[in-house]
């Protein structure tokens, strides 16, 4: 998969250049949110200080793309609960889809200390995709667990619905940027998993959608649970 690798290089190179000229753009939106959601009445407060918060993520991600490291907000690690981490992306996800989420967090791992800012980024990707791949299915469901390996001391996150699985295309094509089969109507932009790729693999971990035994998708995100053996430290 050499010619793949250095797609996705190359890529990473654009995608670095278009996170920068972001920067800039959402400063802007930051600093006018901010400054506006103190003066009007309620209703438009509330949505002015929502503005601001997703402009404050938005710039968070730009820069863990940018490979910003310590210091920054997005790659810093912090000690996080799992069931609560869990709950609260798919909380963000969900809106109104029925869908039910099951979590399994092995015992004696609940707590962790992790980049919390990308495993949110990763697992709200992972969880939309399965919310939006299980919606109008009978018993719609997404099951996440949470194991440490303990032979290469790595945190294994699997995300599992039972929605249609991938097609033989997208699990080859799924990391590609701007791969969707969402269409435009149905807010695919194909970059979801192509952001993901790219951040798990820049907190030294590794993606793979694993062949599920049963129907549906199953991803397995693999992420050094030693912090010491991230790169960015
Ligand atoms: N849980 C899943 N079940 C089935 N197919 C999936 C699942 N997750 C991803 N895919 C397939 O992989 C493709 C790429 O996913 P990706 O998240 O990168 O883009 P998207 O969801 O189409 O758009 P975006 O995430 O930008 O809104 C999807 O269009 C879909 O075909
Ligand atoms: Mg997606």
């Amino acid at each position: 998969q050499l010619s793949q690798r250095r797609k996705m290089d190359a890529l990473g190179t654009l995608v670095g250049g278009l996170a920068h000229e972001l920067g800039t753009p959402l400063n802007s939106i930051l600093l006018l949110a901010d400054a506006a959601a103190v003066e009007p009445p309620e209703p438009a407060r509330k949505k002015l200080q929502l503005i601001g918060s997703q402009a404050r993520r938005c710039g968070d991600l730009v820069a863990l793309l940018l490979g910003y490291s310590s210091g920054t907000a997005a790659s810093q690690s912090r000690e996080i609960r799992w069931e609560e981490l869990i709950q609260s992306c798919f909380a963000a996800v969900k809106g109104d889809a029925s869908v039910a989420l099951f979590t399994e967090v092995a015992p004696g791992i609940e707590t962790a200390v992790v980049p919390e800012l990308a495993i949110r980024q990763i697992l709200e990707n992972l969880l939309r995709n399965a919310v939006q791949a299980t919606q109008g299915r009978p018993q719609a469901g997404v099951r996440v667990q949470v194991e440490l390996d303990r032979d290469t001391d790595e945190y294994e996150i699997s995300v599992q619905d039972n929605g249609p699985g991938f097609s033989e295309e997208a699990r080859e094509r799924a990391f590609e940027a701007f791969f969707t089969t969402k269409g435009p109507l149905r807010q695919g932009t194909g970059l979801g998993l192509y952001v993901v790729y790219h951040m798990v693999h820049q907190i030294g971990g590794r993606i793979s959608i694993s062949d599920a035994m049963e129907q549906g998708a199953k991803i397995v995100v693999r992420v050094p649970a030693d912090d010491s053996k991230r790169p960015d430290r």
